[in-house]
């Protein structure tokens, strides 16, 4: 298989297309969008499984443990920068076996409970397998972030082939995306200009919602039908 140069594909992807484009860069891009492909029906993929999930617990419980479900795909000039930053080959191969972010599905729950329900549900899943689990709601990131982290592979059936597919799930709550969204912007990434109250204060921030959370939840439990009244 010809590698594909990453470079030159981001720079047409980023709307620099030549008319008359020579035959290698044609090729490049046939790839490159047989490979977004692949990654945006692995988004569908989880998506969907997700939401199937959370329509059984509609009906059998009458309510949903999914608030929200976000699905992307990482695009060329944001793969390439990773790979760059990495220090990896530039292609499409090395993108496919090194990153295992390329396509994203983040779930938002309400309570922290559904979090691991959720998670429990997708993993155990036949045709899911997990590569990594990275709970980072009972190991917090030292800046305060929380979220649980999956990284799994999904079948893609093709025409000719079954291509199992990485993507990168982050299942969180409401105010832990709340907190996560506002640092991204704030923070994540930026190395200069990043003072110690700033981190001092979102670390706090962190740490008020969690508790938040937790109390959340607490509400929640108390307000828990027997389980004899579930619908059936
Ligand atoms: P990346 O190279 O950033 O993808 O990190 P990684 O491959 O080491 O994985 P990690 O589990 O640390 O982070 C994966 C993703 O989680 C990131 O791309 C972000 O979307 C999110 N994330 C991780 N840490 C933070 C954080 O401190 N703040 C925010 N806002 N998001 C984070
Ligand atoms: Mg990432």
């Amino acid at each position: 298989m010809t590698k594909i140069d990453l470079t030159k594909a981001a720079y047409i992807f980023d709307g620099l297309t030549d008319k008359n484009l020579p035959d290698d860069v044609v090729a490049i891009i046939n790839s490159l969008l047989i490979t977004e492909n692949l990654y945006l029906s692995a988004t569908r993929e989880i998506t969907t499984k997700l939401e199937t999930l959370n329509d059984e617990f509609k009906h059998a419980k009458d309510r949903n443990p999914i608030h929200q479900i976000k699905a992307r795909v990482k695009t060329p000039t944001s793969i390439i920068n990773k790979l760059s930053r990495l220090g990896f080959d530039l292609s499409v191969e090395s993108a496919r076996e090194n990153l295992t972010d390329t396509a994203g599905v983040r779930v938002i729950c309400s309570y922290i409970d559904d979090i691991y329900l959720i998670a429990d549900l997708l993993t155990s899943q036949d045709d899911i397998k997990v590569i990594r689990r990275s709970d980072y709601i009972k190991n917090p990131k030292p800046n305060g972030y929380r979220s649980l982290h999956l990284i799994v592979t999904v079948p893609v059936f093709l025409s000719e082939s079954t291509e199992l597919v990485k993507i990168e799930v982050q299942i969180r709550t409401i105010a832990m995306d709340f907190w996560a969204s506002l640092e991204h912007d704030l923070s994540y990434k930026l190395i200069e200009g990043k003072t110690d109250n700033l981190t001092r204060e979102l670390k706090e921030c962190a740490d008020i919602i969690s508790n938040i959370d937790l109390r959340m939840q607490s509400l929640y439990n108390v307000t828990i039908p027997p389980k004899s009244s579930d619908k059936k």
